[in-house]
């Protein structure tokens, strides 16, 4: 080829590129969504815009949660642009369906259409589930910088108003950001191309939200510097799904870490490790981790050995202890009690993870609850019963979750995590990013 040709190719391609990055909006790298806390339920939730007239509403934030699915009067009044997901279609085989149903209504309404891949939703409150079809509809969603894309096609199911029972009263649904292919951060991953991650900063009350970012992005300081400094540790699968639904052999959605021990103050508990990893061929043991759950729940023997080392400490504190308040198990006279920036001062309580320089600390503000005058209590319960699956050892829960920055790295199946943000002189509620 002439070089004169060459150089004119060149110079097109160059003049055709500069020409459709103009005319595309800028690519976005990260979405931003808030997260209130309900202090009734203790529930984390975050509000979303869905449909043609995007239809406002809340749901709770379910880390463990297949999908979004929700319940609305005001989706169903308003001019939607729902669409079944069609059985056997590449949608179904992408939101995992396992069936498919006939729902004879005319005209077709969200929730009842002929032919449609369907799935289980679980309400994780009540234990509830229902099977219904899945549909897509525009999700409306907000870069970090405030401007507004669509997901044209993003998939949930539309489900039973009964099936709210047990969720936070502002709230009509819940929205899943768990291992599958139709969890939100997937979606916007795959539509905006950018990476499997989100972080997570949940606030510690009503007042004052926190927020969760989807995608990669430098946050506003202090976060940004925090994040340079995050403990990290690898998100385990389990072989075995944590939902009856699903056959043998399927992953659960759900993530996991690697608790290897237990520390309060120094003192490191000694537990049965069987419990602490998660057996390969049942699914059990093992450490969840689960915004659904108010507070952590432990296997009971690891929670017995918890109360007993956290009192010791405590008394060697001069803090008197009370009478347990249900679900609580070691409560104490709060005047007994002194204060520091990460809340009460006792004893602190570590999850060690693959070695012992890493490990998620709790101080008070994370490991002690008000529950009456004068009266707070160690904000860990007793867990690890389970009808009817596998049942894991500890559930990390919300309350403990609280201002820190949680990186959950999707793509590279790794959680980062910061030290309380309450050490940095900051919290959720101040979480961004520009
Ligand atoms: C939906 O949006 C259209 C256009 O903005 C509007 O005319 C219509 O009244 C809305 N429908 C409902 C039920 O809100
Ligand atoms: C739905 O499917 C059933 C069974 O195939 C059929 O009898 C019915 O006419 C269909 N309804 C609509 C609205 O297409
Ligand atoms: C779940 O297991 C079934 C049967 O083994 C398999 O066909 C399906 O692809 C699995 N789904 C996932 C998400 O792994
Ligand atoms: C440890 O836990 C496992 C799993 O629950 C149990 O089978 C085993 O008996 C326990 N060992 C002791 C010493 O309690």
């Amino acid at each position: 080829m002439a070089s004169s040709t060459l150089s004119i190719f060149i110079f097109s391609l160059f003049l055709f590129s500069s020409f459709s990055n103009a005319k595309s909006p800028q690519k976005p790298k990260a979405f931003i969504f808030p997260i209130k806390k309900d202090v009734t339920t203790n529930q984390y939730y975050t509000t979303i815009q869905i449909g043609s007239n995007s239809t406002t509403f809340n749901v709770v934030i379910d880390l463990g949660g297949k999908l979004l699915w929700f319940y609305s009067d005001d989706y169903l009044s308003a001019a939607s642009s729902y669409h079944p997901i069609k059985c056997g279609s590449q949608q179904c085989k992408i939101a995992d369906g396992v069936g498919c149903v006939l729902c004879d209504s005319s005209p077709p309404v969200p929730g009842c259409t002929n032919n449609t891949c369907s799935d289980y939703v679980l309400n994780p409150f009540t234990g509830t589930q229902v099977y219904n079809g899945l549909g897509l509809d525009v999700l409306r969603v907000y870069s970090i910088r405030g401007a507004q894309y669509r997901v044209k096609r993003f998939p949930f199911q539309f489900s039973y108003p009964d099936l709210r029972e047990g969720l936070a009263s502002p709230t009509t649904g819940l929205i899943g950001l768990g291992r599958t292919r139709i969890s939100l951060h997937a979606q916007l991953a795959s539509t905006f191309k950018i990476r499997q991650k989100f972080a997570l900063c949940l606030p510690s009350s009503s007042g004052k939200d926190g927020n969760m970012i989807v995608g990669q992005a430098a946050y506003d300081n202090p976060f940004q510097e925090i994040s340079k400094s995050l403990f990290t540790t690898p998100l385990i699968k389990n072989p075995v799904s944590t939902d009856m639904n699903e056959q043998v052999g399927n992953f659960s959605v759900e993530y996991f870490i690697n608790v290897k021990s237990i520390k309060v103050g120094e003192k490191t508990l000694s537990l049965n490790k069987t419990l602490l990893s998660i057996d390969k061929k049942t699914g059990s043991g093992g450490t969840g981790i689960r915004t659904v759950r108010a507070y952590t729940g432990l296997e009971r023997s690891i929670y017995r050995a918890l109360i007993k080392e956290f009192v010791k400490a405590a008394k060697s504190m001069k803090i008197k202890r009370v009478a347990s308040v249900a679900p609580f198990g070691a409560c104490f006279n709060s005047k007994t009690i002194g204060r520091s920036k990460t809340g009460r001062k006792v004893p602190t309580v570590d999850f060690v993870l693959q070695s012992k320089n890493v490990y998620w600390r709790f101080y008070g503000s994370n490991s002690m609850v008000r529950v009456g005058k004068d009266v707070m209590c160690l904000a860990f319960v007793e867990g690890g019963v389970n009808c009817c699956g596998p049942t894991t050892s500890i559930v990390v829960g919300g309350y403990q979750m609280e201002n820190y920055l949680l990186e959950f790295d999707v793509a590279s199946s790794r959680l980062g995590f910061s030290s309380s943000l309450l050490l940095h002189d900051t919290s959720c509620s101040k979480f961004g990013a520009s």
